[in-house]
């Protein structure tokens, strides 16, 4: 290996120092030769070992010219956008589209650890004159839906920046009952929102979702519930001007009388996606599960943070893995998507530990959101419409699933605390707050296509207002937002 190039040279001198020229040369040349062989095959042999030893049962190793590439017709970046954002109404041209996992990811966690004793006198916590029951030991995520008539939190329609695809409403959809329920956790009761104070808690803050179109979900309810807080909407605007669309991966949005911008970050995988070139000459996409995805330099200019990633490891050439993942150099020729998840978890938490100031900074991971598929899937035919009620017994997930354990284990392990949004439960009730075949606008006379339901996202106003309420609900208990005035 290393050392056979740097024993080369003094051996050459020696001998030439004897003056067997002719026949030395000849006998260095082959030896040199054998050498350089059998350091190339150590050296690729080593390169891959340390690595890949503990999974030898997926590997199918076969040289550097890898085996032909599964499928994928390598989408642009463009197309790839289009497609991740709107699984259903897209999806069709690459099966990747996820966020249908029956399973999820998931979380919270430290939630109640973060009240101030200050805040709780008597088992009452006092918020802004209002008087909170709050249990000494109230599970936020173990509750149910009840109807509230105060409910939803903005009219629909009535909100620019809701997009086609969510805005059930405007789109057709008949029944609203829907819109009126609200999160009733068993052992206490939530704050009622106030998006008024909501807006005051982060004065001068950049609050920024990361993550993938469920996050810009969740990233356009929080826009419109924070719109009804203002005196004047015209003072809340898009920086440069952008309208929300599935195909921008950036958005920044101010809101001139606090001083404050709520943002979103495309990122499917929060780790860095690539292209490699392969043996035939064609472009394929990579994930390199050791390296935090490009846009992190953007997160680092948050206050708060709320990450999702998930429903893009279950699908398509992410959860076959062929030369796929990737560590360092090596791309693998056969990865296990699970392990796989877990090492870019980790990496995602090795970054927020290294670039993340808790003391002035709140992280949140938003878990895994329930899809209702009844009869099949995204891709094959599975429906939702016509739920008009959520579930409003019994219903809990089938299993605990692996990605949860794996989010909940990375968040345990890191420095910088991170409060795990435990939506998982709460939104597996709600079967009927999926846009389903109300995703496009059919007002105009078009018939309704029950072909391809999208029953991953939710309709606005509607379930992920409510996951907003719990981020405000933690600003309220952490009382401090984080604080670098100036
Ligand atoms: C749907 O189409 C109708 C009629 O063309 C229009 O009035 C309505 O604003 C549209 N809704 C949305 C959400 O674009
Ligand atoms: C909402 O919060 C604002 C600012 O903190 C406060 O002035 C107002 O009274 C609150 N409204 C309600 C209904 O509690
Ligand atoms: C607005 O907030 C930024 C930090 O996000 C701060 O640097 C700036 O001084 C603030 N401006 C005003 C007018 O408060
Ligand atoms: C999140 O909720 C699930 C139930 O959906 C529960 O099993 C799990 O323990 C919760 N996780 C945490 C960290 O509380």
């Amino acid at each position: 290996m290393a050392s056979s190039s740097s024993s080369s040279p003094p051996l050459v001198q020696k001998k030439k120092q004897y003056g067997f020229f002719s026949i030395t040369t000849l006998y260095l040349f082959l030896f040199l030769f054998f050498l350089l062989l059998v350091s190339i095959f150590f050296f690729s042999k080593n390169a891959l070992e340390p690595t890949l030893s503990s999974y030898k049962d997926y590997l199918i190793w076969s040289s550097n010219n890898s085996p032909p590439l599964v499928s994928t017709s390598p989408p642009t970046p463009e197309e790839v956008v289009s497609v991740q954002i709107d699984p259903v109404v897209v999806g069709v041209k690459e099966k990747e589209i996820p966020i249908q996992e029956k399973s999820s990811l998931v979380d919270e966690q430290e939630t109640i650890d973060s009240i101030s004793k200050d805040d709780i006198k008597d088992g009452i916590l006092s918020v802004n004159s209002m008087s909170v029951d709050w249990g000494s030991n109230c599970d936020l995520y173990s509750g149910k839906w009840v109807k509230d008539e105060q409910y939803p939190l903005y009219q629909p329609s009535t909100c620019p920046y809701v997009d086609e695809a969510f805005s059930c409403q405007g789109n057709g959809r008949p029944d609203s009952e829907y819109l009126k329920w609200r999160w009733k956790p068993d052992g206490c009761e939530l704050p009622r929102f106030n998006a008024t104070d909501f807006l005051e808690k982060f004065r001068g803050k950049r609050l920024m979702l990361v993550g993938d179109s469920m996050n810009r979900n969740q990233f356009e309810s929080i826009l419109c519930i924070l719109r009804e807080g203002l005196s004047d909407k015209s003072r809340m605007y898009e920086t440069h001007g952008y309208k929300i669309t599935k195909g921008r991966g950036y958005f920044v949005f101010k809101f001139e009388d606090y001083n404050s911008t709520v943002e979103f970050v495309r990122s499917h995988f929060l780790v860095r996606e690539g292209t490699r070139i392969n043996g035939q000459g064609n472009s394929n996409p990579t994930l390199s599960i050791d390296r935090i995805d490009k846009s992190a330099g953007r997160w680092k200019r948050a206050d708060i943070l709320v990450f999702n990633t998930g429903h893009w490891w279950t699908h398509g050439k992410t959860a076959r893995g062929k030369n796929y993942y990737k560590e360092g150099d090596v791309v693998y020729p056969h990865f296990d998507a699970i392990e796989a998840y877990r090492r870019a978890m980790r990496t995602w938490g090795k970054w927020i530990d290294a670039n993340i100031d808790p003391k002035n900074k709140l992280v949140f991971y938003r878990g895994y959101s329930s899809a209702h598929y009844r009869g099949g899937d995204w891709d094959s035919g599975g429906t939702c419409n016509g739920e008009k009620e959520p579930i409003l017994s019994g219903a809990y997930l089938d299993s605990y699933p692996p990605k949860m354990k794996i989010v909940e284990d990375v968040i345990r392990k890191m420095k910088v605390p991170v409060t795990l949004l435990n939506v998982t439960r709460l939104t597996n009730f709600r079967k009927d707050g999926h846009p389903s075949v109300y995703g496009k606008n059919v007002t105009d006379g078009r018939k309704v296509s029950t072909k391809r339901q999208d029953c991953s996202h939710w309709c606005l106003p509607g379930v992920p207002d409510g996951w907003n309420e719990l981020i405000y609900l933690n600003l309220v208990l952490q009382q401090t937002t984080p604080s670098h005035q100036k």
